[in-house]
């Protein structure tokens, strides 16, 4: 049975911070493509995020950093076409605004003009500040994504969580405020403690999506190849699979070249 509220026609920035105002749970996928698209708006999912994480699921890169802007835009058109009820969220993807946030600005209205999504996201805290403040004011909702933030990979060195330490843990807070202050509309938290989740998440009026940050984030979000394992190359504890398409795929398909070679497909009703 769906639990969702077919009360909300169409997801908006502001449906989601009156969910977090009732202390109703956010539940948010990933998708980049029309058809996974439909399925995850008709299970009535409020935010799809188009995240540069097609990178990795889509073309088989080791990490976020080579997606480009164009593929971005194109991954995000084919979502927004699919889309009747979700808020699609889209990746500003590596490069495309830490340089300058004149460029930052440029990227913003390029996915807000060419695939007709409703918002970006971007990662970082103080250090692009500049550039979130400028895609604000030209009208486009921006969440930030604090903790983990995969575009940074070459710095961390490593996917393990984040912020344990006292320091990072207050920067991280620090930052998340500091983007309220400035205007957005809500902050993914990925793999940080869930005390410090729970912290930041009473701290900001704003809805948090945690990933891999325990329960206490206003929403949770996960990679939809991950969750439908689809994907079944990546395991971490955070992950909860909904099901082994991959092995349903694999055995669907065995089974479709056996009946092509043993000749039982087409068979008579198949053929005109
Ligand atoms: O790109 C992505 O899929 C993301 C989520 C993990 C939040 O940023």
């Amino acid at each position: 049975m769906s639990v969702h509220n077919p009360d909300i026609k169409r997801v908006t920035t502001h449906t989601i911070q009156e969910l977090k105002n009732k202390g109703e749970k956010i539940s948010a996928l990933t998708a980049y493509d029309y058809s996974m698209a439909r399925a995850v708006d008709a299970a009535g999912v409020e935010v799809i995020l188009v995240g540069d994480s097609a990178s990795n699921v889509m073309a088989g890169h080791e990490t976020t950093l080579p997606i480009t802007l164009d593929q971005m835009i194109y991954h995000a058109s084919s979502v927004v076409r699919a889309v009747k009820r979700a808020l699609v969220v889209v990746d500003l993807p590596f490069g495309s605004y830490q340089g300058n946030s004149a460029e930052a600005l440029r990227s913003a209205i390029r996915i807000m003009k060419e695939s007709g999504a409703h918002a970006i996201k971007l990662e970082g805290g103080q250090e692009i500040r500049e550039s979130i403040v400028r895609i604000l004011s030209a009208g486009v909702p921006v969440m930030g994504h604090l903790g983990l933030t995969p575009q940074s990979i070459y710095k961390f060195g490593t996917y393990a969580v984040r912020a344990r330490e006292e320091a990072e843990a207050a920067k991280l807070m620090t930052d998340a405020q500091m983007l309220e202050e400035i205007g957005c509309f809500g902050v993914v938290l990925e793999k940080i403690p869930a005390a410090l989740t729970k912290q930041v998440s009473q701290a900001l009026q704003i809805p948090t999506i945690g990933i891999g940050a325990g329960p206490d984030a206003d929403g949770q979000i996960l990679v939809v190849h991950d969750m439908l394992g689809i994907n079944n190359e990546f395991k971490p504890r955070f992950l909860r699979q909904y099901a082994d398409l991959h092995s349903v795929m694999k055995q669907a398909i065995t089974n479709y070249v056996d009946d092509v070679k043993s000749r039982d497909f087409p068979n008579e009703k198949e053929a005109y």
